[in-house]
């Protein structure tokens, strides 16, 4: 199986190869670790996500899409535990529960960026991405006060850490900038640099190309394939840009007003008649 970007949004050097069973490092896809089970989520009388089943296998892209409305951002708010659905059960690491606690889901390792930007707008970049390893800082309030050894260590090592995905990122220049004087798509990227700076296993992106210029788009793709490939991410992505979803994702579970219409890979989902009438034909 290869993937490749369509022409219009990112021309790639080169094919990526993506492994399916034999070995290419941390790209190998592996079992399933996060798996949803029968979930359905109700505010008052909408029923925002209806009897969902999907799961997600380890190091995968896994897209969610679907119409505006379908469902899509509550999905990724019950895997972080900000929704707690009325019904089903989620499946993290083989331990099984009615909905995820979102004070421990950083520290189980789920990582997110949000579909409208939330970031401090008056702190610079470094300090918003810092903000990132707050669930890795572990001196106490006292040590980092007076700045004892331990506490000293440990901020050389955050802030190394921080630096190493602001080149990875290519954000260098941008550093001491305050975030709200950034144009749009750079404050996405900052977003998914704070993300990574936690060191996420598991990172949900919910929509981070939206919004964006083509060229924008296109570095973002890269971003997201890299990180997936050189860290071995596991992806979970909400995208409007169909080409971008086909094109970047292993398998895609496709949402319609709260409820699943498809699941597959690429290929499968856009022959799914079902697919094709409830969103193919839209306007997205
Ligand atoms: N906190 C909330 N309170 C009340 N209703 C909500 C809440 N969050 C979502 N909903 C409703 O649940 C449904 C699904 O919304 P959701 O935001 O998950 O859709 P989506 O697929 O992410 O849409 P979009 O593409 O526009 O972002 C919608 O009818 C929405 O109004
Ligand atoms: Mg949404």
């Amino acid at each position: 199986m290869k993937r490749h970007i369509t022409e219009e949004v990112q021309p790639m050097e080169q094919e990526r190869e993506v492994a399916t069973g034999e070995n290419d490092g941390a790209r190998k896809i592996g079992e399933v670790i996060l798996d949803l089970q029968n979930i359905s989520l109700s505010f008052g009388g909408v029923k925002a996500l209806t009897d969902i089943s999907f799961n997600v296998r380890e190091h995968e892209i896994r897209a969610i899409i679907g119409p505006n409305g379908a469902g899509k951002s509550s999905m990724i708010n019950v895997i972080n535990g900000v929704y707690h659905p009325q019904k089903g059960n989620i499946v993290f690491r083989g331990e099984q529960r009615h909905s995820m606690h979102p004070s421990k889901v950083a520290r189980q390792g789920i990582a997110r960026t949000f579909q409208n930007i939330a970031l401090f707008k008056g702190m610079t970049v470094l300090d918003n991405i810092m903000t990132g390893r707050n669930t890795k800082m572990h001196s106490s309030f006292l040590a980092n006060a007076i700045w004892w050894g331990s506490a000293r260590k440990e901020e050389i090592l955050h802030r190394h850490k921080v630096e190493e995905v602001i080149d990875f990122l290519e954000i260098q220049h941008i550093r001491k900038t305050p975030v709200g004087r950034l144009p749009y798509g750079l404050q996405k990227r900052v977003e998914l640099a704070r993300a990574l700076a936690a060191e996420p296993d598991m990172l949900l992106l919910d929509e981070p190309m939206a919004g964006m210029n083509v060229e924008e788009k296109q570095d973002m793709c890269r971003f997201i394939l890299d990180v997936n490939e050189q860290f071995g991410t596991t992806i979970v992505l909400i995208e409007h840009d169909m080409g971008v979803v086909m094109d970047i994702s292993d398998r895609v579970v496709v949402l319609d007003y709260g409820k699943k219409i498809g699941d597959g890979t690429p290929d499968e989902v856009m022959a799914n008649p079902e697919v094709i009438k409830a969103y193919l034909g839209t306007s997205h």
